[in-house]
């Protein structure tokens, strides 16, 4: 059962134990900006290192990419993301200047907007009297268009344009014709990769929910255009599977099929996952569309140059693309609104993340009983050193008392701590000799195990 009726706790707990810090927080902090500490870093690379297993090693039919950031004006031109598609509707408070997303602020009044015009929208916000957070009135809406321009170089002549990838995915229709031509794939397959993406959004809000800066995972799925129905639901499994992977429970998760008109402009078809957020309700945790020919297309007639598959006949034809897109943040924060649990042992109140222990900051903590035994703490450490070459991310806890070591380590998830104490020494019962005690994260329980069997005992 969640505890959870707000992000509230979570936010808390991820800035007091080092998961996630506010973006340049000495300089009073970057509007939309947010970075990792060091146990969020463990965290997302624990993500993204299970997702790269699943979706990569563990296939036959993938490709690996890690294409640069800055990418030229005619890529985004001939994306679409230069033009409508890739923009927000933008409000102005008429009062202080502030600027909002009309879209957000009408659907706070219970009024969609999908498919409707900027015209439509601004007659929206007159007739359901639409007013700023702060009660003033609003401008017309205007698009607002989400890529970041960078100059490039010294000079900052016309055409040195470039923009920061406002998705991964382009990287991977640019190298479209690298990857055919030094892997010689064979159809369907897939390029996937995992990088940094920014997006200026008007409002940055909700925790890392909306940020400007943000990590992606994604994989675009070449098919033939006849076959897309079909690889269409396996992915969607797939995607699934991630999903249950990393400890989302099933019914905090909801499918919602994008209407028509409201698709992105490269899609034909696309489901988002949704994600029963705390104090939230459901809303986009990742998106699946099927993006037809559209960017091997456009990026053909704007480059001029062949991004067609070549069958062994010689016969070529573009492929059609299935793209599951995972954005790392909104990963990262439902999985930890997923573990976060409070509850009580041995009449205390406790907080502690169950999270999978492939997901784990620290896989296991170890404790010498007292750190001013010299020959507990040299054993202690015998053993950390033994956990930590299996399992990289292993804690070595030697603060406070025993009690309040498990209580921080539940804190932060780790699913095992493992004591050492006069027993393992073999000085109260020789029987004991080089056995440890492991302490269950979620049950509190313990149980004697022998230093030898520690490793496959933790994994
Ligand atoms: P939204 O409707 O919430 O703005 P979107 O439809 O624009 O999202 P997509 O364009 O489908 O999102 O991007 C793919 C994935 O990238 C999203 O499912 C999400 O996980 C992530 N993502 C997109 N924009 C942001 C953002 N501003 N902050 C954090 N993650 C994001
Ligand atoms: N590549 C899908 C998206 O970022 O919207």
């Amino acid at each position: 059962m969640r505890t959870l009726d707000s992000l509230e706790p979570v936010v808390a707990l991820a800035k007091r134990r080092g998961f996630v810090f506010p973006g340049s927080e000495i300089y009073g902090g970057l509007k939309g900006t947010w970075d990792y500490g060091p146990l969020g870093v463990l965290l997302a690379n624990n993500l993204k290192r299970e997702w790269w297993k699943l979706f990569v090693e563990q296939r036959e039919d993938m490709y690996g990419l890690d294409a640069s950031i800055i990418m030229p004006e005619p890529v985004w031109q001939a994306s679409g993301h230069l033009g409508a598609g890739f923009s927000d509707p933008l409000v102005t408070d008429t009062v202080t200047g502030e600027r909002f997303r009309a879209d957000h602020l009408l659907k706070e009044l219970g009024v969609e907007t999908d498919g409707l015009t900027l015209e439509q929208i601004s007659a929206a916000i007159k007739e359901h009297g639409a007013k700023s957070p702060q009660g003033n009135p609003l401008s017309d809406a205007t698009l607002f268009n989400l890529l970041f321009p960078v100059t490039m170089g010294a000079q900052q002549a016309s055409g040195n344009t470039a923009y920061l990838r406002g998705e991964t995915a382009q990287g991977i229709f640019t190298n479209f014709k690298n990857v055919r031509d030094t892997m010689s794939p064979k159809m369907p397959f897939g390029i996937a990769q995992i990088g940094k993406a920014f997006r200026n959004e008007i409002a940055p809000r909700e925790w890392l929910f909306r940020v400007r800066e943000f990590g992606q995972m994604e994989i675009e799925y070449f098919v033939r255009e006849s076959e897309w129905e079909q690889y269409f639901e396996e992915w969607r499994e797939q995607i699934q599977g991630w999903h249950s992977h990393i400890g989302l429970a099933t019914e905090n998760i909801r499918e919602y099929e994008v209407p028509v008109e409201d698709l992105a402009h490269y899609s034909k078809r696309t489901i988002d996952f949704e994600y029963n957020f705390p104090g939230k309700g459901f809303d986009e945790l990742c998106g699946f569309a099927y993006r037809t020919d559209y960017d091997l297309r456009q990026h053909m007639e704007h480059s001029g140059v062949s991004l067609e598959y070549i069958e062994p006949d010689g016969s070529r034809f573009i492929p059609h693309v299935l793209e599951p897109s995972f954005g790392l943040e909104r990963a990262f924060t439902a999985v930890l609104c997923e573990a976060y649990t409070e509850d009580e042992m041995n009449g205390e109140a406790r907080t502690y993340l169950k999270l999978p222990a492939h997901l784990a900051p620290y896989r296991v903590a170890v404790s010498p009983l007292l750190k001013n035994k010299p020959q507990l703490v040299e054993k202690a450490r015998e053993v950390f050193r033994l956990l930590k070459q299996e399992f990289g991310n292993v804690a070595y806890d030697d603060n406070g008392n025993i009690g309040k070591r498990y209580r921080r380590q539940d804190e932060i998830g780790t699913p095992y701590c493992v004591v050492i104490d006069f027993d393992t020494l073999g000085e109260e019962n020789p029987a004991h000799a080089d056995t440890v005690t492991v302490r269950h994260r979620d049950t509190g329980e313990q149980e004697r195990v022998a230093i030898t069997e520690l490793t496959t005992y933790c994994k």
